[in-house]
């Protein structure tokens, strides 16, 4: 397979396009806590009020049984993501602030009498088969490949894995900076380990630490670890600030009813296979070797300024660490403005991140840079930013809620003047991460 072919779960709303907000139209109310359904009763939002996701199973379990002959007897769920703040800190030790989001890759699994594993997807054609007891490498479909490295990462930790089917379903859009891989991943975890009956048997961070090799072995991705954490470890109404450094976590609450997080998919599909993000990687280590730090966690303004001076670290190096130096306390002062309810200081925050991440880092795209100025000026505004690993991908933007509707109409009508297509936004909140269905 290609490295880092993106796997094809696409789907389900992924095409839709446009504002998600329904004025006067009608939606699920959720619990606060896990994503529960507390009440299955229809009610009508004041307008502006944003609809979030909640994925339809039923086509899921029916299809597993059409395809497989039986019903599922676990269903399973992992989510996708978006990082407030704290962009391309995770592999230099520091700081990330991701949320679950409501948009998920689920599966339905049932064990099997051999020692064999068969992958299909209601997003994909072709499906995979994966033998236990042999080695396990990489091959065809390409999307099979992250669920491939989670069985051998499982089966290498001493996990006494079963044969099962396993038929996934996403509603995570693909290549929108969302981590629908990570999303895979987790979610395969959760699969093979309910089919073993082994939930539960790997601690959180180091299932998203094995869900982490199994990216950069067997998709060619030099990831971080802040997705596959964020997806295992999500909780509804809350970011989770992670120390990237010791895997140390500490959940912020983020559930204000008169605050909506709002998502802008450029379209602009990106890959960290693809070599910038690789590259982004080698520069921050070449600085950290450099400066004689373990990590760029261990620099700070003034030794980067200097060494810069000096000519220690050549111009890429010095803008690769300022990045890295100012996203760190940035992360650190946003969890301060959340936690004081100060979302102005908080969007100033998102606005450093992003002109930090286009100018320094440079991994925005015009269409990112776009949706951010667009947002800026606009009423009920707190900020915007660029989320995830760049080069496209999705924009974020922090808005009141009752002016997220118009503020989303304007942010798409702008958009689409300037590149003569839509921009997909949506709204979502933060989810609980993996888990059972
Ligand atoms: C991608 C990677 C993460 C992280 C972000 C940038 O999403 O998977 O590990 O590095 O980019 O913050």
């Amino acid at each position: 397979m290609a490295a880092g072919t993106p796997h094809p779960l696409v789907l389900a709303g992924s095409g839709e396009s446009g504002s998600i907000f329904r004025p006067g139209g009608r939606f699920f109310r959720l619990a606060g806590r896990r994503g529960q359904l507390r009440s299955r009763r229809r009610l009508t939002p004041p307008r502006g009020r944003a609809s979030f996701r909640r994925m339809n199973i039923e086509p899921l379990k029916e299809q597993f049984a059409a395809r497989f002959g039986r019903p599922p007897q676990h269903l399973v769920r992992a989510p996708g993501r978006v990082n407030l703040v704290g962009e391309h800190t995770d592999y230099n030790d520091g700081f990330v602030l991701p949320i679950a989001i409501d948009r998920q890759i689920a599966a339905a699994v049932a064990i099997r009498e051999d020692r064999t594993l068969r992958l299909a997807s209601m997003e994909a054609d072709e499906q995979a088969a994966v033998a236990l007891d042999e080695p396990i490498e990489t091959g065809s479909p390409a999307w099979a490949n992250y669920c491939r490295g989670v069985a051998a990462g499982l089966l290498d930790a001493g996990v006494e894995l079963v044969g099962a089917d396993v038929l996934f379903h996403s509603d995570v859009p693909l290549g929108a900076g969302l981590s629908s891989s990570a999303a895979l991943e987790v979610c395969t975890a959760m699969a093979l380990l309910a089919a073993a009956g082994k939930t539960g048997a790997v601690a959180p961070y180091d299932l998203a630490r094995l869900c982490q090799t199994a990216e950069h072995v067997y998709a060619g991705a030099p990831c971080g670890i802040m997705d596959q954490a964020i997806s295992v470890m999500g909780r509804a109404g809350r970011a989770l600030l992670l120390d990237c450094r010791d895997g140390s976590t500490e959940l912020i609450p983020f559930d204000d009813p008169r605050m909506v997080l709002l998502v802008a998919d450029t379209q602009v599909k990106h890959a960290i296979a693809d070599g910038g993000y690789a590259a982004r990687r080698t520069q921050c280590e070449s600085a950290a070797a450099k400066l004689h730090l373990p990590s760029l966690r261990d620099a700070d303004a003034g030794m980067v300024a200097d060494a810069a001076e000096t000519g220690k670290l050549d111009e890429k190096e010095t803008m690769r660490a300022r990045h890295v130096v100012g996203e760190i306390a940035r992360t650190l002062a946003a969890v301060e403005a959340l936690k004081g309810g100060d979302y102005r200081r908080f969007g100033e925050l998102m606005y450093g991140s992003h002109a930090s991440l286009r100018d320094d880092y440079e991994v925005s795209c015009p269409e990112l840079d776009a949706i951010v100025e667009l947002a800026r000026p606009l009423g009920g505004v707190c900020g915007a930013r660029m989320t995830g690993g760049g080069f496209g991908g999705s924009a974020i933007i922090l808005a009141q809620a009752e002016r997220a509707e118009e503020i989303s109409q304007a942010v798409a009508a702008g958009f689409a003047e300037r590149f003569g297509r839509a921009c997909p936004i949506f709204a979502t909140r933060a989810e609980a991460g993996a888990g059972m269905l």
